[in-house]
C-alpha cells in the first residue's frame, strides 16, 4: 500500500462547538461526506436547523466527554473561546476543555483530531514577512497564547500516544473578506471543509496549516497544506477594488499580521517605516 495515499473517512465523527460561526458554516460539506457526522455544542442557538440534534455539553466536563467520545472515529474540534478576553474565560474554553477532550479521545481510541488553531498564533509576525508551517509562535494576545497551547497538546498527544492530528491556523471565514487585512488571509467555508477532509484521511502524524483561500496577498506560505493535497478553489483577490482602503487607522495594526489583536495594549517599540497602506501591504505574486 501506498503510505502516502489518504485513508477514507472516518464513519463517525464528532463536531465540537458544532452552533459556531464557523461549524455551521463548514458543516454542510462534512454532513455530505461524513457516515454519522455527530454535533457537540455548550448551548443551542434557537435559529440553528440543527438544534434538535445537538448534544449539548461543557467539553471541561470530563464524564460528558466521555459519553461524547463514544463509536467516535474522529473530531472535528471547533468550539472555544473565539477571540481575546480575560484569562478565565480562555482557560476554561481553549485550555481546560482542550486538554479534556485529547485525555479522554486517547482513552477512547479516537484516530484523528481536526482542530481550529488561529492565525493569532503567529499574530506578531509584522506583515512584510511571509512565514510557512514552521515559523516558531509569535502569538499576538493571550487567546493567541490558548492556540499555541493546542498546537503543543496536539503535538504532544501525537507523539506520545499516536493520535493524529491537524491544526488549522484560520485566518478569516466567513461567505466574503470583509476588510482589507482579510484579502490576505481570508478563508471561504468550501477550502476551510476541503482542509478538514485532508484532516480526517491525510497521511500525517501531527500537522500545522493555514487556513487561507488562494488569495495572492497571502502572508503565508501554505506549501504544508498543498503537500496535503490542498487546492483551494476560493481566492479573495477579485475584492480588492472594494476592499483595499479598507484598513485600520492604528499603524501598530497595520504593521501586524494580526492586527488589531496585536496593537491591543502594544507598548514595545515599533520600527518607524510603519505607514497605513505602505509597501509592507503591497500584494506579492501568487504563492508557490
Ligand atoms: N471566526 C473565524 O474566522 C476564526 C478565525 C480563527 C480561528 N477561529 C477559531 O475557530 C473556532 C470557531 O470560531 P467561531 O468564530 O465559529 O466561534 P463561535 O463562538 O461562533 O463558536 C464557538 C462555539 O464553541 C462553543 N463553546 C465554547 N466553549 C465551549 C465549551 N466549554 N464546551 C463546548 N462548547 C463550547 C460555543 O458555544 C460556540 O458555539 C474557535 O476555536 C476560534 O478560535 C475562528
Amino acid at each position: 500500500m501506498n503510505p502516502a495515499s489518504p485513508s477514507p473517512w472516518p464513519a463517525c465523527v464528532l463536531l465540537t462547538g458544532a452552533g459556531g460561526k464557523v461549524a455551521r458554516a463548514v458543516r454542510p460539506y462534512l454532513a455530505a461526506r461524513c457516515q454519522t457526522l455527530r454535533l457537540t455544542d455548550i448551548a443551542v442557538n434557537d435559529d440553528d436547523p440543527a438544534a434538535d440534534e445537538m448534544h449539548l455539553a461543557d467539553l471541561a466536563d470530563p464524564a460528558r466527554v466521555r459519553e461524547l467520545l463514544q463509536g467516535v472515529d474522529a473530531v472535528v474540534h471547533f468550539a472555544g473561546y473565539p477571540r481575546e478576553a480575560d484569562w478565565p474565560a480562555l482557560l476554561h474554553a481553549n485550555v481546560q476543555a482542550v486538554a479534556c477532550l485529547w485525555g479522554a479521545a486517547v482513552d477512547a481510541g479516537v484516530q484523528r483530531i481536526v482542530y481550529a488553531s488561529s492565525n493569532h498564533a503567529v499574530g506578531y509576525y509584522p506583515r512584510s514577512q511571509r512565514i510557512d508551517a514552521d515559523a516558531p509562535a509569535r502569538p499576538d494576545s493571550r487567546y493567541g497564547v490558548t492556540k499555541v497551547f493546542m498546537e503543543a497538546l496536539a503535538s504532544l498527544h501525537a507523539d506520545k500516544h499516536g493520535l493524529r492530528a491537524l491544526g488549522i491556523r484560520i485566518g478569516s471565514c466567513g461567505p466574503r473578506p470583509v476588510d482589507a487585512r482579510a484579502l490576505a488571509h481570508w478563508v471561504h467555508p468550501e477550502d476551510l471543509a476541503q482542509l478538514i477532509g485532508i484532516g480526517l484521511t491525510a497521511h500525517l502524524h501531527h500537522q500545522v496549516v493555514y487556513g487561507v483561500s488562494a488569495n495572492r496577498r497571502s502572508w503565508y506560505d501554505n506549501r504544508a497544506a498543498e503537500q496535503l493535497g490542498y487546492q483551494p478553489v476560493h481566492s479573495a483577490d477579485g475584492f480588492e477594488p472594494a476592499l483595499l482602503h479598507a484598513v485600520s487607522p492604528d499603524p501598530v495594526a497595520e504593521h501586524f499580521q494580526g492586527g488589531s489583536f496585536a496593537a491591543a495594549g502594544h507598548r514595545s517599540p515599533v520600527p518607524n517605516r510603519i505607514t497605513p497602506g505602505c509597501p509592507q501591504n503591497a500584494a506579492r505574486g501568487p504563492a508557490a
